[in-house]
């Protein structure tokens, strides 16, 4: 049951234990920060938060399906053509190969302009033999392995700004000047995925793909440069909450408060706590939010967590993104799912098979593709025996030719890691890994649709 609130405000979560906060030594140049930034203009617009919301909301009722992915840790280095470019155009890529697959529009999310933030489970972490304070993003402190370079300084948070406002104004130009070419498999980085001995199985899904756009491209009603034009929106986690504040605007036309500093945010599985600041942050904003939710989270504390951010029942409002490890999906998931189904709470319910199948390896983190394959697998299968809909997945990733996650077709080992291991957090999948992530979801959303067929078909013949 909702329990009446007191006022919310940008400001109320102040007075909540906020965890995974950076110690500031020095308030003042804090606050004045925080104040610059409360000046700045918004990175994005209420129209498109708004977008958003139902888009997620139709995904969650079977109409879309949510591709969310991008870096662990987005780094100001990142904040570069290059980088950008790669990261928007296997995004893309994944997103035509799901298309195709599930005969739906794809909703695009990127962890990008923004993800600077992270939370740490433990406060120190040891870096070629020394004790450090743990890495907690570029908006807190440099990457250096040093007690003073990782000295939270505020003026990062500024720094944070501009890089986020850069990066989303070249994905904006990106997309406004029309990306065909990068949906055109042509043009696509498949020289890896094409030596290896699965590449038969995909080759089918390209050729069917270049056939769909040769089609629309040879007619009339469709140009190329409608092919270009896709929806893409940004997010990250909304941890550091001083900075979340500043960027929350009152709407003169609905009365309602927005983060205008990304479409969507989502709530850490380590700050979820319900009478914690982040949860009394998020209540009050109206964008979309992610709640990630591990093998620990059981069925009150959910619905508790609904009560408090979404006590209307606002579809769209709430993607709850589930992060079990595979093999655990079974047990953890279905408790969350029915609990759901008996409150009738809408929420849209999205994988992310990356932060429960984190191992250590030779001294850095890694993931394998199998595991990874596994948990989105299961996860489609739980909800689909319960009755309940996956709408989408969440994959850290990127376009680069990283070294971090083993397996896949590319076959990388624990040996491959050293090669070009260059997160400073967590493993992503590569460019060819993910877009073969892409290929086998596609299995799954096929098979999906193929069942649903054969329901309603059964249905029409009963009749
Ligand atoms: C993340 O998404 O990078 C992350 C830290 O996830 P989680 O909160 O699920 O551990
Ligand atoms: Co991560």
């Amino acid at each position: 049951m909702n329990k009446r609130m007191p006022q919310w405000t940008p400001l109320s979560w102040r007075k909540r234990p906020a965890a995974q906060q950076p110690v500031y030594d020095d308030l003042r140049a804090l606050t004045a920060v925080l104040d610059e930034l409360r000046r700045f203009p918004p990175l994005v617009f209420r129209g498109e938060i708004e977008a958003l919301k139902h888009h997620l909301a139709d995904a969650g009722r079977g109409q879309g399906v949510i591709l969310h992915g991008g870096n662990c840790a987005e780094r100001f280095i990142d904040c570069e053509p290059g980088c950008i470019a790669n990261q928007l155009k296997v995004l893309l890529q994944m997103s035509v190969i799901l298309t195709h697959g599930a005969r739906q529009p794809v909703i695009r999310i990127g962890r990008i302009a923004g993800q600077y933030a992270k939370p740490r489970s433990s406060p120190v972490e040891v870096v070629n033999g020394v004790e450090v304070p743990s890495y907690r993003g570029d908006n807190v402190h440099d990457i250096a392995a040093s007690a003073a370079a990782r000295r939270p300084d505020p003026q990062r948070l500024l720094q944070g700004y501009y890089r986020a406002a850069m990066t989303l104004n070249y994905v904006r130009a990106m997309i406004d000047g029309g990306f065909a070419d990068l949906h055109h498999p042509y043009n696509w980085n498949l020289h890896s995925i094409e030596r290896t001995r699965e590449w038969p199985e995909y080759r089918e899904t390209v050729e069917h793909i270049l056939d769909a756009i040769h089609f629309m491209e040879s007619f009339g009603g469709v140009q190329p440069s409608t092919l270009g034009r896709v929806d893409f929106y940004v997010s990250h986690e909304g941890l550091l909450l001083g900075y979340e504040e500043a960027l929350t605007r009152r709407d003169e036309t609905n009365g309602r408060y927005y983060n205008l500093g990304a479409h969507m945010l989502w709530i850490g599985n380590r700050t979820r706590a319900v009478d914690g600041a982040h949860v009394e942050y998020f209540r009050g904003i109206a964008n979309p939010i992610g709640v990630k939710l591990d093998a620990q989270c059981g069925p009150e504390e959910l619905l508790e967590l609904l009560d408090r951010l979404n006590p209307a029942n606002e579809p769209g409002r709430i993607t709850l993104i589930t992060r079990m490890g595979h093999g655990g999906v079974e047990q953890a998931l279905p408790p969350l799912v029915r609990a759901v189904q008996k409150q009738r709470r809408v929420v849209t319910w999205c994988c992310d098979p990356m932060h429960g199948n984190t191992r250590a390896a030779r001294g850095c983190k890694t993931r394998a593709f199998k595991d990874v394959l596994a948990e989105v697998r299961e996860s489609f299968h739980v909800h689909a025996r319960l009755g309940s809909h996956l709408a989408g997945v969440q994959f850290e990733l990127t376009g680069d030719d990283v070294t971090e996650c083993t397996g896949g077709a590319v076959r990388l080992t624990r040996k491959d890691l050293a090669r070009n291991y260059q997160s400073y957090c967590d493993p992503r999948l590569n460019c060819a890994q993910s877009l073969e992530m892409a290929f086998l979801i596609t299995k799954l959303l096929k098979a999906r649709m193929a069942r649903a067929q054969d329901t309603s078909g059964a249905g029409r013949c009963r009749r």
